[in-house]
């Protein structure tokens, strides 16, 4: 497909586009079709801590580097994912020596914020300098606590302290990359407040958060436009920068179904989805510095195996790297 329109030079006069990437698709003609389409990378699992750090103080920088490098030999922006997460982070960051569970005591707690600081230290300073965005904390909101703050081990063992921390040294690291505190469902009203009232607290702080990050793993019926301008227009109002992080659109509704293969008809509702969700951004080009696809083309989607192993096929291309629906609706949304 050397005749379609490149979307990076469609898009160039809202906001750079984006995808998730692993190793593999820096080789083939997956690689053209990101080299051409694409103007920025995400590793989908590279840089995170249980793919850099497997081990104390052991680093192993081949996938980080493979897309890192392959970004920068074509010309491409880098975003950093992600620095500190309750999933795919080993066991060992929470552990004593002994192997017993750390605990919210001020030796535990101190550990624990060690560890962080080594960490963020020699990720982000490996790459310091080609990162223009780094999620530093991703998911950390619960809507269903009363303070909005995801329970998961770091909050247990160190409160927020974790992200002060997390951020305080990113910033010393990297300082030209900006700093976001990325999530899921920020287009829901409880979950898009209690992010809200989490970075205005710790940004009245002096804790440097430059932007929030939007996932917006949506699917093709629970697409609120609406709820998602209500969520850009918000976040406005704290003077943060905002940048679409995940974006796909499951061609499933609910977490139940499961089908072989998808008839037209629900590809073109996509692609329909799809130009209505960027002509919002379009709208709101002057507050969203870019916009991230979580992955290049439909054969490299992580919801063929979440929430169950089941065939999925929400990007903007196909299995065989050919533009679908979702590709011309963002392309040409006439
Ligand atoms: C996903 C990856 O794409 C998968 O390969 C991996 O098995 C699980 O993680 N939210 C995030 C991303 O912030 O890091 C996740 O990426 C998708 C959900």
């Amino acid at each position: 497909q050397t005749d379609i329109p490149s979307l990076k030079d469609v898009l160039a006069d809202d906001f750079p586009v984006g995808t998730a990437l692993v190793p593999s698709d820096t080789l083939g003609e997956k690689a053209k079709l990101v080299a051409k389409h694409y103007d920025s990378a995400t590793a989908g699992n590279a840089m995170k801590w249980d793919a850099t750090e497997p081990v104390e103080g052991q680093f192993s920088w081949a996938d980080a580097d493979t897309i890192a490098n392959f970004a920068t030999a074509n010309g491409m922006g880098l975003r950093g994912h992600t620095l500190v997460w309750h999933q795919q982070t080993p066991a060992w960051v929470f552990q004593r020596p002994d192997g017993t569970p750390l605990t919210s005591s001020a030796e535990d707690k101190a550990l624990l914020l060690s560890r962080l600081e080594n960490h963020i230290r020699a990720v982000a300073g490996r790459y310091a300098g080609r990162i223009y965005a780094w999620d530093v904390a991703n998911e950390v909101v619960d809507e269903g606590e009363p303070d909005g703050y995801r329970r998961s081990r770091w909050f247990e063992v160190a409160g927020l302290d974790y992200l002060r921390t997390a951020f305080r040294v990113a910033r010393e690291v990297d300082p030209n990359a900006k700093l976001f505190i990325n999530d899921y469902n920020t287009e829901y009203p409880a979950k898009r407040v209690a992010l809200f009232n989490l970075v205005k607290l710790l940004r009245a702080e002096g804790v440097p958060i430059d932007g929030v990050g939007h996932q917006l793993h949506v699917n093709i019926e629970r697409q609120r436009i609406g709820e998602i301008e209500k969520s850009i227009q918000l976040f406005a109002t704290l003077g943060v920068d905002q940048q679409v992080t995940e974006l796909d659109m499951s061609a499933y509704t609910n977490f139940v179904e499961s089908y072989p293969s998808f008839p037209a008809t629900t590809m073109a509702q996509q692609g329909i989805r799809y130009r209505d969700l960027f002509d919002l951004f379009d709208r709101y080009s002057s507050q969203i510095s870019s916009v991230t696809l979580w992955g290049a083309a439909d054969d490299g989607t992580w919801l063929d195996t979440f929430p169950f192993p089941r065939r999925d096929d929400p990007l903007l291309f196909d299995r065989d790297l050919q533009a679908k629906p979702a590709y011309w609706g963002v392309a040409d949304p006439t």
